[in-house]
């Protein structure tokens, strides 16, 4: 892999376009009709505790302290000290060591090594237009994109085949069960991915999509089955966790409270985590639940998703029967935000490119190594408890699968950026159909 250091300029430019394209999205609105209701239930219990009389002597030390207000797009640190170095304490402890469960793993072809093989006669595996499911930000021929090449590439391992889509037999596997993506938009382009994929192997009339603010559901009546998707960007809870409304100036989260979205996504039989993008940023802020007086402690932005990991750790660990549940967790999805990572000396993003990258040993600086490593370390405690979606070195070879300026803008764009297309082309989500079926395909291998 090549070792790059992120110049500055870029990671300045990274920051701003990350911000300007992943925060700034009001995504499944074709489907979304209702305003989200923002969490109104734990503002009540909190409101009813508080107002208890206070007769009832407190003389029990284990009674619980006051129960933490629930984050929410409103909360404000009421001051910020350096992270102290504290961590939750957790009934597994995910920071020892240990190897993937001591489960020896079947010695198999490694599918992540391949390459991109045009194949127009497969692919793709359904038209944009087809699909009741699609999105906006994601219906990039809808949007104007002239060139379709990057709808008919194929992944194909060095040393065997992926196993075929086949959306019958992938509704077979579901039968009865609960599928659900849990984690921000790039998770949600895989679902809507993977709903594309599904819809037409059912009539019109047996499915029917729920718009539920952070969850939202489709159920396929004849298979009994559901596909899901659960805004978690954070996977902990967080002052982001409306699906609608997050364009905020700061993140909280609480690390050591998962509940708000485990309680959600506890009951699914298989279910696709990703976290990445979103921490990609200078610094977060933390908000114990302990924490009484509103202070926030600051911390580096992956060591944010370090504690957040370790928090879906533990429910992993402590919740998940391999017998039962399939949890899988997607790696880092690729930016192409920097066009001199496969064009030395040039400027400029993804916009405009068209072929996908063939140097096999190509490593962009959107991927972050040490998160990565973080990452691995993390999933390493799970064992056989996680399967690993690793969709990153392959979705780093297609710089040509960005929507780029072919999708809506949810805020009007001014002359100037017009003018300059490069400057507010998305980098960060994927056209469909493209890159995510692939992801949708490896899943469907491993499943
Ligand atoms: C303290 O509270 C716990 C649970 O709230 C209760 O089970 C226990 O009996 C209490 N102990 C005393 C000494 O009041
Ligand atoms: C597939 O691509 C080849 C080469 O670009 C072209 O000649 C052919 O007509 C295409 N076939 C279809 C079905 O689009
Ligand atoms: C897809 O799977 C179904 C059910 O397993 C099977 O009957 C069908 O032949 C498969 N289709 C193809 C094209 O392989
Ligand atoms: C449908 O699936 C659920 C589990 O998701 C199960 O509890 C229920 O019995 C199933 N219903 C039918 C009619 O098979
Ligand atoms: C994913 O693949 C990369 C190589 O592309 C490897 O370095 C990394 O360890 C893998 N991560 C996991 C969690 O398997």
């Amino acid at each position: 892999m090549k070792k790059t250091r992120l110049p500055l300029l870029a990671l300045i430019f990274f920051v701003f376009m990350v911000f300007s394209i992943l925060y700034n999205e009001c995504n499944i609105q074709q489907i979304n009709t209702e305003q989200p209701e923002n969490d109104d239930n734990n503002h009540q219990s909190t409101v009813k505790i508080e107002s208890l009389p206070k007769s009832t002597p407190v003389q029990n030390f284990t009674l619980p302290k006051k129960p933490p207000v629930g984050l929410d797009k409103f909360s404000k640190c009421s001051s910020t000290v350096p992270y102290s170095g504290r961590r939750a304490v957790w009934a597994v402890d995910t920071a020892e060591s240990g190897g993937r469960g001591g489960v020896p793993r079947r010695e198999e072809c490694d599918v992540y090594s391949g390459k991109w093989v045009f194949d127009n006669t497969s692919y793709p595996l359904y038209s944009e237009s087809s699909c009741p499911y699609m999105s906006d930000q994601l219906a990039c021929h809808k949007h104007g994109r002239p060139d379709l090449g990057y709808q008919f590439w194929r992944w194909q391992p060095h040393n065997c085949n992926l196993k075929r889509w086949n959306s019958t037999e992938m509704w077979e596997k579901l039968r009865g069960k609960r599928l659900m993506f849990v984690g921000d938009s790039l998770n949600r382009g895989q679902w809507i991915s993977m709903l594309c994929m599904l819809q037409s192997a059912i009539p019109a009339d047996k499915q029917s999509i729920t718009p539920n603010a952070e969850l939202t559901i489709l159920t396929a009546e004849n298979y009994n089955a559901t596909v899901e998707f659960l805004w978690a960007p954070l996977l902990v809870e967080s002052n982001s966790d409306d699906v609608v409304d997050h364009r905020l100036d700061e993140r909280i989260l609480r690390p050591d409270a998962i509940r708000r979205h485990s309680s959600q996504w506890e009951h699914a039989d298989i279910l696709v985590f990703n976290s990445y993008l979103w921490w990609r940023q200078d610094s977060v802020k933390l908000s114990w639940s302990t924490e009484e007086n509103g202070v926030c402690e600051e911390i580096d932005g992956m060591k944010g998703m370090e504690l957040a990991m370790e928090a879906w750790a533990d429910w992993v660990a402590t919740h998940v029967d391999s017998q039962k549940k399939r949890v899988f967790f997607v790696t880092m999805s690729p930016t192409h935000l920097a066009k001199e990572d496969w064009e030395p000396g040039s400027e400029g993003n993804c916009y405009n490119e068209k072929l996908p990258i063939k140097d096999e040993k190509y490593w962009g600086t959107g991927s972050d190594l040490p998160t990565m490593r973080m990452v691995d370390k993390v999933l390493n405690q799970l064992g056989s408890k996680v399967t690993v979606l690793n969709i990153t070195q392959l979705s780093e070879y297609r710089k040509d699968g960005h929507p780029t300026i072919y999708r809506k803008f949810w805020e009007p764009l001014s002359t100037e950026k017009m003018a300059d297309p490069a400057s507010y082309s998305d980098c960060l989500h994927w056209c469909l159909p493209g890159v995510p079926d692939v992801w949708n395909e490896l899943l469907f291998h491993f499943l």
